[in-house]
């Protein structure tokens, strides 16, 4: 596991769009494993920003998108597929049919999951996956617990999460219950992977990651295992390192 130290979100925005910049100019039809929340944000605006420069192409690019709230459709401004037409897809130039996030409105949840996997899988494998870090060591929706789930599939949000996702709605109520998510095997498949924790919030969770036991109970910490991590973190994320 390789830890980066940066000043501030904006270099870890231009460090974690470079490993992105440097896939698809070596690989223009790459498959990215794309995340939301606000860490991933200026990794995204660099994206666009080389995209409009003329430096990346990203029109043989397939995406996937970690995880989705269950009952949220497209059109939903909270929904993480809205999410990443508004902090990415608007401003580059993926095939719309080249765009993939789970289903949060799909009646069969355990299907779309299995689907999700196969489309993955038939796609080739994702060659570089982003990753944010939740308070509680989560990644993507997969929240502590006693086992590592392995595929895409439905989730209960712990307390700590709405708590922490009811800044983006109205109120606590209107944050969703549930999620479907990549599984902890879906990411562990990526070929390489990048994590960007950044602010004090974040500061045990990355500590339990890089130096704690490997555990469900902290899911990224499994990272830990993968031959091809990189973690980009501010000072302030790994202070406790
Ligand atoms: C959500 C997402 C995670 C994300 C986490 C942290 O729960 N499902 O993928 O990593 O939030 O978000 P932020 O980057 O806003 O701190």
């Amino acid at each position: 596991m390789n830890v980066k130290i940066y000043k501030d979100a904006n270099a870890i925005g231009i460090a974690a769009a470079s490993i992105f910049a440097g896939q698809v100019i070596a690989k223009p039809d790459s498959v990215l494993g794309l995340a939301t929340g606000s860490s991933p944000i200026p990794t995204y605006s660099r994206l666009i920003e080389w995209y409009k420069n003329g430096t990346l192409d990203f029109s043989k690019v397939t995406t996937f998108n970690l995880d989705e709230y269950i009952g949220l459709g497209h059109d939903h401004p909270q929904s993480y597929y809205y999410f990443m037409q508004e902090n990415l897809f608007h401003g580059i130039n993926v095939p719309a049919d080249k765009i993939h996030v789970p289903c949060g409105t799909a009646e069969d949840i355990d299907g779309e999951g299995k689907h999700y996997d196969e489309m993955i899988a038939q796609a080739g494998g994702i060659d570089v996956q982003i990753l944010g870090i939740g308070n509680n060591g989560h990644i993507a929706f997969n929240e502590p617990c006693d086992e590592f789930p392995m595929g895409t599939h439905k989730v209960a949000l712990t307390q700590s999460t709405i708590d922490a996702n009811t800044r983006f709605f109205e109120s606590s109520d209107e944050v969703p219950r549930y999620a479907i998510s990549m599984g902890i095997g879906s990411i562990m498949k990526a070929r390489q992977i990048i994590l960007v924790a950044t602010g004090s919030a974040k500061a045990q969770a990355v500590h339990d990651m890089v130096k704690g036991p490997v555990t469900p109970q902290c899911p990224a910490s499994v990272l830990q295992l993968h031959p091809n991590v990189t973690i980009f973190a501010d000072e302030a994320a790994a202070a406790l390192l």
